[in-house]
């Protein structure tokens, strides 16, 4: 954890409010592989990060919440009776969502002062609103004695973000950020949230991220849509979700829906598969066979579900000739973001001053290249 960081956010909060505050970190997170599979009570394959955001809380006397952005230099003063969502509010609508869906379970809050940064580059697929909203539920939970669980507090998230930011998530990112385990990966089934544990040992490869630095303003209306592509695929077979359905079930309604549509749910049944593969190929210590089901899932986001784009393929593609990389792909929600890359240690700096020349000398702009420890879930510092 940042621990500069953690001394920034208790310093704004000790020189903006009184008392001693709750001090939370709530992580980012990755994916090994699984995208788009959880709003269809699929597979996910996510690890926590130690990068994410550090809050600060303590209950008030005064007679408003206050809230501090610390990276923003932004406030947001608001009743606990009037909460509604802000026509652009960004990061206020994380905070006033989740306090909202925490009172909408019937639960009391009293007035808080909370402070936040981080340290997650935003719009890099790192899941930093998860990190934000689990770190608002986790703190006042704390602070409130709510009595609620990790489960309650993931779902109070994933409703703030659908009802107060307006993106139909799934639940990984909220699951990864609040139940990550330090060095494994969490093989979750959406379906009942059940998750299997797998240590994460890559012996001679690492796990290195490129961000491409691309923040596509269409990303969640485009994200929205694809979740209701699968909806209306699933609805027409009589389903509740396409965890149920079958590569035979697309194909007999295959001339009642457009080949893109086609498409599309074939690449959640394919993907849900490959998480599957992917974990037995780590349990077996098989990296290629791992790396290759990264590439897999790439061809699928960029053709089939069509969620890629070309700064993301160009990353891809110029891993593709190097024998030190076993797999790379996009990773996250899509149309910009990071990729994720299995690499030899050994070529780490040669591969990563390459990259970054050939990005820049294609689009005239950097990419960012971060390694990553995997690392506990939320939790009090
Ligand atoms: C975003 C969403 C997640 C998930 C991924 C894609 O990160 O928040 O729920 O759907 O995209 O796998």
């Amino acid at each position: 954890m940042n621990t500069e960081l953690v001394q920034n956010i208790k310093q704004k909060f000790q020189s903006n409010f009184k008392g001693i505050p709750e001090m939370v970190f709530s992580p980012g997170r990755i994916n090994l592989i699984g995208e788009h599979t959880d709003y269809n009570d699929g597979f996910v394959f996510p690890a926590a990060i130690d990068k994410g955001i550090v809050a600060a809380l303590n209950k008030s006397n005064s007679s408003t919440c206050k809230v501090i952005a610390y990276d923003l230099d932004e406030a947001l003063n608001f009743s606990l009776d009037h909460l509604q969502a802000i026509d652009n509010g960004g990061w206020r609508n994380y905070i006033i969502g989740v306090v909202a869906e925490i009172q909408n379970k019937g639960k009391a809050l009293g007035n808080f002062n909370f402070v936040f940064g981080g340290d997650i580059p935003s719009g890099a697929g790192l899941s930093s609103s998860a990190a934000l909203e689990n770190s608002v539920v986790f703190g006042l939970n704390e602070l409130f004695n709510l009595g609620l669980t990790k489960n309650e507090m993931i779902i109070i998230s994933q409703k703030a973000e659908h009802n107060y930011v307006g993106v139909k998530c799934g639940i990984m990112d909220q699951y990864a950020s609040m139940f990550g385990q330090k060095d494994s990966a969490l093989l979750l089934d959406c379906e009942n949230l059940n998750a299997q544990t797998i240590a994460i040992d890559l012996k001679d490869y690492e796990i290195l991220l490129i961000n491409s630095n691309v923040n596509h303003s269409l990303a969640e209306s485009a994200y929205n849509e694809r979740r209701g592509v699968c909806e209306k695929v699933a609805a027409l077979l009589n389903i509740k979700s396409l965890r149920a359905a079958s590569e035979n079930d697309l194909l007999s309604i295959k001339d009642k829906i457009t080949e893109s549509d086609y498409q599309k749910a074939i690449y959640i049944l394919q993907e849900n598969q490959r998480v599957l593969e992917a974990y037995d190929a780590l349990k077996k210590n098989n990296i290629a066979d791992f790396g290759a089901l990264l590439y897999a899932s790439h061809k699928g986001m960029q053709h089939q579900y069509e969620i890629s784009c070309a700064e993301l393929d160009f990353l891809v593609d110029a891993t593709r000739d190097s024998d030190f990389i076993l797999g790379s792909r996009m990773m996250g929600g899509g149309f910009g973001g990071c990729t994720i890359n299995i690499i030899h240690k050994a070529s780490i700096l040669e591969f990563s001053t390459k990259i970054k020349r050939a990005y820049q000398a294609k689009f005239d702009t950097e990419c960012s290249i971060y390694n990553i420890t995997i690392s506990e879930g939320t939790h009090l510092i």
